[in-house]
């Protein structure tokens, strides 16, 4: 199939990226290299390219002509969508409807978005399923719901169908250790520990530890991004293969707490560091845990590495070993 993907040099992006490739898909991929490696986008053919070029994506989707689009040019502070909403709204919200409208124009029918948990704020209950209604409380998440929103509707008014995944907590690498999560500045839990465990940061801190959870620290889904990159390629199949638009969770229905992830990073890597208590970050939900029994009927999706241990071990390979 010939897929465009934006944002393929980044994490996620990266990971689909290489298994498109894998399988044989004609793979082009447009990023802007602000958080992505050049490196990350393996043998795809690299368009650096900003999302705002809206001529520079009318351009690219005349002559490539792909049958599909899977869009993860985003930006993903949580934190600082909170300090500048409008860089949030601008470039995931604007300049993603600017390329819906470049794939309407160009005649794109099948669309992939990369949607987030935090379009669902604090949920009422655990495990979360897509029913639960929308409530995002960051710029972040109201970004990405928006462009839920315009997708619904693109869907219903033209020949265009869309599936936008809902990532829990993207985490560990390819076990090729070619490629795997690298921005900069880390805010991210697990990439933040190991580093603590190498020696290259002092220690970690815990964001809270009076949250009405078993052990006082946030639950969290963390979803391997090896299984998350399945997701999409099984989406792009149930698209070309007719399928309904949809919006599907992804994580594994499955939660840990913070104190339990250090001490899965103390037993993977066998290495001690220093871990203090510190206040709540700002914005975080208590727990997380997605309900994605909708992602594994509809569209036979099986996770592979669906364990923490492994998530753990192929992220502290990546992190002795990486490349960029
Ligand atoms: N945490 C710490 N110390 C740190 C970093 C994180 O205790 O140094 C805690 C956080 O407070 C949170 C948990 O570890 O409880 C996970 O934090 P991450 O920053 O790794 O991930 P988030 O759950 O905040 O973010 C994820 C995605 C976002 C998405 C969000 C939805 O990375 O893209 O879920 O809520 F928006």
């Amino acid at each position: 199939m010939k897929v465009l993907v934006t944002g393929g040099a980044g994490y996620i992006g990266s990971h689909v990226v290489r298994q498109l490739l894998l399988r044989g898909d004609d793979v082009l991929v447009a990023d802007n290299l602000s958080n992505g490696h050049r490196e990350a986008a393996g043998t795809a053919c690299l368009e650096v390219m900003d999302l705002s070029d809206n001529a520079g994506f009318r351009n690219l989707l005349k002559t490539f002509q792909p049958e599909a689009v899977i869009h993860f040019a985003a930006f993903i502070e949580v934190g600082e969508s909170m300090q500048n909403p409008l860089k949030y709204y601008q470039n995931n919200t604007a300049n993603g409807f600017t390329l819906l409208a470049a794939c309407r124009d160009s005649g794109v029918k099948n669309f992939i978005f990369s949607s987030s948990a935090a379009v669902y704020g604090t949920p009422k209950a655990v495990p979360v399923p897509e029913t639960a209604p929308p409530a995002p409380i960051n710029p972040y998440g109201f970004s990405k719901l928006f462009v839920e929103q315009a997708l619904r509707d693109m869907a219903t008014s033209a020949d265009f169908r869309y599936v936008a995944l809902r990532y829990f907590n993207a985490a560990g690498a390819d076990p090729s250790g070619e490629i795997g999560e690298s921005h900069n500045p880390e805010s991210h839990l697990i990439p933040l520990i190991l580093k603590a465990a190498s020696g290259e940061r002092e220690g970690i801190k815990i964001f809270g530890t009076d949250y009405s959870t078993p052990d006082g620290t946030c639950v969290r889904d963390y979803v391997h991004v090896n299984d998350l990159a399945d997701a999409h390629l099984k989406a792009l199949d149930y698209l070309r293969d007719g399928g309904e638009s949809r919006v599907f969770n992804c994580g594994y229905g499955r939660g840990y707490s913070v104190r339990e992830v250090v001490a899965a990073v103390r037993q993977v890597t066998g290495k001690d560091f220093s871990v203090t208590e510190a206040p709540r970050r700002a914005g975080d939900p208590a727990e997380l845990v997605a309900d994605s029994r909708e992602l594994a009927e509809t569209l036979k999706w099986k996770p592979q590495f669906d364990n923490l241990r492994t998530i753990i071990e192929t992220a502290w390979n990546w992190e002795l070993n990486r490349r960029y």
